[in-house]
């Protein structure tokens, strides 16, 4: 796994990354192109995940599996400039 979404996205997913709600350390080709795009600056490599973001690595590769993947930018969620700045999402993570 090279990229991680971390903590930023949650209640946000501005999708300017597109296809990386949730990256799948299985087809990630360590191309680095979504991390300048994410707005909420949620995207880590791997060895870079904030100590407090550790949970969000395994989230990706659970949630990759499951979730559908995009490829299209979409709106974002309604209230996302409300949550860009909010850290500690993991409890509003919706499954
Ligand atoms: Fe989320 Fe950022 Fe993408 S908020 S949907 S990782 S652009």
């Amino acid at each position: 796994m090279a990229y991680v979404v971390g903590d930023g996205c949650v209640r946000c997913k501005y999708t300017d990354c597109v296809d990386v709600l949730v990256i799948d350390p299985e087809t990630c080709i360590d191309c680095t192109l979504c991390v300048p795009e994410c707005p909420a600056e949620a995207i880590f490599p791997i060895d870079e995940v904030p100590d407090d973001q550790k949970e969000y690595i395994a989230l990706n590769a659970e949630l990759a599996k499951i979730w559908p993947g995009i490829n299209e930018s979409t709106d974002p969620l309604d209230d996302a400039d409300d949550w860009v700045e909010v850290h500690g999402k993991l409890q509003y993570l919706e499954r």
